[in-house]
């Protein structure tokens, strides 16, 4: 999932020289190297490029910071005057950096590794610019979206096409692989999660798949429970990331018949590692390996994971599943 994340001695010693952390997003050759770093290391199949998911807002026209120890900042979008404000048409222009990135690493990555290239969904990059940054109940994002439904559903339009015209200008620059990220969706009623995760990713897809037909493009609705079954039959997407609380045969009979799956290693059996790891993993390749998967873990990769531990899954995915 996240792969350069702060577990890498070598990503810490970058971003040591790096200021601020969209300093760092928005610096090509920094970017490039944390991007690499886990290669290098690990050889993986596919690299993530280095960025994040709240450059849109940032692009956009929000003030966004993050916080040593606290995580992302943004000044809360308050009002329909704050929407106004919003800026959809320099986006592209003002993510420059990010593309230049993707195409240096276009140049250098070797043929067989896949380059992702990756957005957050609206739903869940709405919730940071309502929230202020991250949040245990969405009271504000759950507050518009009840009591000023207009307001709401234009700032949801305006991310759906912020998000492709990112995604869409990713893969002009080389991205080979898109993904998504939904990481709230789960905090949604199933009702609103198709209205507001489903619906928009659906859509977004359809638009990605007109303008570049050959782009997989993968879905991570987090906790989506029982309507990532919608996603794999109505979303359009060639594949879905599954968080580690999917059951395994559920989503070989019911996801994996439709879609790729990828997933779902929960990321603390990767910081427990030793057999409980090797069983885990073994486990999961017995269910999903005879169909179209893609060995990933359930959510984000923690920094205190021990890298021996990383090395140990990919030498048992490799051993295991060919
Ligand atoms: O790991 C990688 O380099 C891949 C690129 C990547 C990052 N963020 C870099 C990052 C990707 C794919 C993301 C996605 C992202 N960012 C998501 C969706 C996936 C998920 O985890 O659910 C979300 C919700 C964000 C927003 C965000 N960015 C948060 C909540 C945080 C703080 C995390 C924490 O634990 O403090 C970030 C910061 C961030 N983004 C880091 C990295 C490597 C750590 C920053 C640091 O080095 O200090």
């Amino acid at each position: 999932m996240r792969q350069a994340g702060r577990y890498l001695p070598e990503y810490r010693a970058l971003r040591r020289t790096a200021g601020g952390f969209l300093d760092f997003c928005f610096n090509p050759e920094l970017a490039v190297e944390a991007t690499l770093q886990p290669i290098r290391r690990y050889e993986f199949d596919a690299a993530i490029l280095f960025s994040d998911i709240l450059v849109v807002p940032h692009a956009l026209g929000q003030k966004v910071w993050f916080e040593e120890g606290r995580g992302p900042r943004l000044e809360a979008l308050a009002d329909a005057a704050d929407l106004d404000r919003l800026e959809g048409e320099a986006l592209v222009e003002a993510l420059h950096p990010v593309y230049t990135a993707l195409a240096v690493l276009s140049g250098c990555l070797p043929p067989e590794t896949a380059l992702i290239g990756f957005a957050g969904a609206p739903w869940t990059v709405a919730t940071y610019m309502l929230e202020g940054g991250s949040s245990r109940d969405f009271a504000c994002a759950k507050h518009w979206m009840a009591e000023r439904p207009q307001d709401f559903a234009r700032l949801m339009e305006l991310l759906a096409r912020a998000t492709f015209d990112h995604l869409s200008a990713q893969v002009a620059a080389g991205a080979e692989v898109l993904q998504i990220f939904d990481s709230w969706a789960g905090a949604l009623s199933l009702d609103d999660m198709r209205r507001w995760s489903l619906e928009p990713l659906s859509e977004i897809v359809r638009r990605l798949k007109a303008a570049h037909p050959d782009v997989p493009v993968i879905l991570f609705p987090r906790a989506a429970g029982e309507v990532y079954r919608d996603f794999a039959r109505e979303s359009g997407a060639d594949a879905l990331s599954l968080d580690s609380s999917v059951d395994l045969m559920w989503a070989r009979e019911e996801l994996q018949t439709r879609v790729a799956v990828q997933g779902n290693l929960d990321p603390q059996t990767l910081i427990a590692g030793g057999t409980r790891l090797d069983d885990e993993v073994r486990r999961i390749l017995a269910a999903l390996g005879q169909g179209p998967f893609i060995f990933n873990l359930g959510h984000g990769i923690l920094p205190e994971t021990p890298l021996e531990n990383v090395a140990r899954l990919v030498r048992i995915v490799r051993d295991t599943g060919g």
